[in-house]
């Protein structure tokens, strides 16, 4: 386990009228990670990144960084800020300056860094989430997707060594989720701890180191993201569903275990894979306990030709029916619309998302390659909570 960067002991937070937020929420974030805060709407996710970085103080409760107790002067909170940084959900939230290279250029300006400095700072947040060419656009004449970059790249600029990001993924188009996700890619590669909250399981398990499900204003369990995701049950009473890949591969039997120890594939691309791969298999395998010419508790070996990768199967009625009792999970999972049989189609027509070949646990990255300059006036957002 890499070492905690930031952790929040017992949170508890209500807002005014006694709505409760947190309620002795516990969290752990470990260094160069990425966590995904996972949990319906209203369970407390924006809450609690608020906390995250000092913007709200609960009324009970601690947030840690490495280890230290967080305080809530000015001085304590400007260490804080330039350590944490917070990316809201709406951009409009966060973006104020006339233009985009003088928003970006506001959080390292306030840092007291130089100009020179500041000037290199902006461009290389810029070209990280590749808007090097909106630099002198007006903020307010961008799309919601520029807005949303531009925000990033300003609290990027501060270079901290822990992003937080609430729900970065909502309201992206799929070219503006992969091209985000594959910018924060590269920052996690270089070293930069992330966190991020969302209600998309199928993000979380794609994309996310660690996971932490929160339900009514607590984290009700925090860990591996397979290990985590794989329990149906704590994500049901968190009104959250398994994520759609870890069903497919549960019920395809790539979902691990003693058998089969490969961890189930984490993108749509590494699943094909591994159909493909298992259709190639020269041995005769056992396979589905129900097919239409065995009925329903018949074994039977099949027999196929050769396939190579670029084949495309035939599409007849000769489908893989494969029972729900071949995996004890599979029971377990939620299809919409998809009955009580997973039906094994290899359709293999899919568009890879740019960040289907990163790997989805990068290395511990190197941190002392983060300055941080302490002489800010505050964050790049101040709630008037
Ligand atoms: N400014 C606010 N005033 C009063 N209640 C709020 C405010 N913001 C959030 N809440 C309440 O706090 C709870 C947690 O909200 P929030 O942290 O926004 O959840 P999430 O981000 O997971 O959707 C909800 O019950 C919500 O209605
Ligand atoms: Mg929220």
């Amino acid at each position: 386990m890499n070492p905690i960067i930031l952790s929040a002991r017992g949170l508890e937070y209500s807002y005014p009228g006694g709505i409760v937020a947190l309620s002795g929420l516990d969290l752990e974030v470990a260094r160069g990670r990425k966590l995904a805060l996972l949990g319906a709407n209203g369970c407390g996710k924006t809450t609690l990144l608020l906390h995250l970085n000092g913007t709200l103080k609960p009324s009970r409760g601690q947030v840690l960084l490495d280890g230290a107790v967080a305080g809530y002067g000015r001085q304590a909170l400007n260490v804080w800020r330039n350590k944490v940084g917070l990316v809201l959900q709406e951009p409009d939230d966060q973006l104020f300056s006339a233009t985009v290279e003088q928003d970006v250029s506001f959080g390292p300006l306030n840092q007291g860094l130089p100009e020179a400095v500041v000037r290199a700072r902006v461009a290389e947040s810029l070209e990280t989430l590749r808007i090097a060419a909106l630099a002198e656009r007006p903020t307010h004449s961008l799309s919601f997707g520029q807005k949303k970059r531009v925000a990033i790249a300003g609290v990027l600029a501060m270079r901290p060594a822990v992003l937080i990001l609430d729900e970065p993924t909502a309201g992206l188009d799929p070219q503006g989720v992969a091209h985000l996700l594959s910018a924060l890619e590269h920052l996690c590669l270089a070293g930069t701890t992330l966190v991020f909250s969302t209600h998309d399981v199928d993000l979380a398990y794609g994309w996310a180191d660690d996971v932490a499900i929160l339900g009514q204003g607590l984290v009700v369990c925090q860990g591996e993201a397979l290990a985590t995701l794989a329990d149906a049950e704590r994500l049901r009473a968190a009104h959250l569903r398994t994520p759609t890949l870890l069903a497919l591969a549960v019920a395809l039997g790539f979902g691990g275990g003693p058998e089969n120890p490969q961890p189930p594939p984490r993108t749509p691309a590494a699943l094909i894979a591994r159909i493909q791969s298992s259709r190639n298999e020269s041995v005769k395998r056992p396979i589905l306990q129900f097919h239409p010419k065995t009925g329903p508790t018949g074994t039977r070996h099949r027999e196929e030709p050769e396939m190579t990768g670029n084949q495309q199967p035939e599409h007849d009625h000769d489908h893989d029916h494969v029972h729900e009792h071949q995996h004890e999970h599979a029971h377990e999972h939620e299809h919409p619309g998809s009955g009580s049989h997973t039906h094994a189609h290899t359709h293999t027509h899919v568009h890879p998302h740019a960040h289907e070949d990163t790997n989805p646990h990068p290395k511990e990255g190197d941190h002392g390659a983060h300055d941080h300059d302490h002489t800010g006036e505050h964050g790049p957002h101040d709630h008037a909570h």
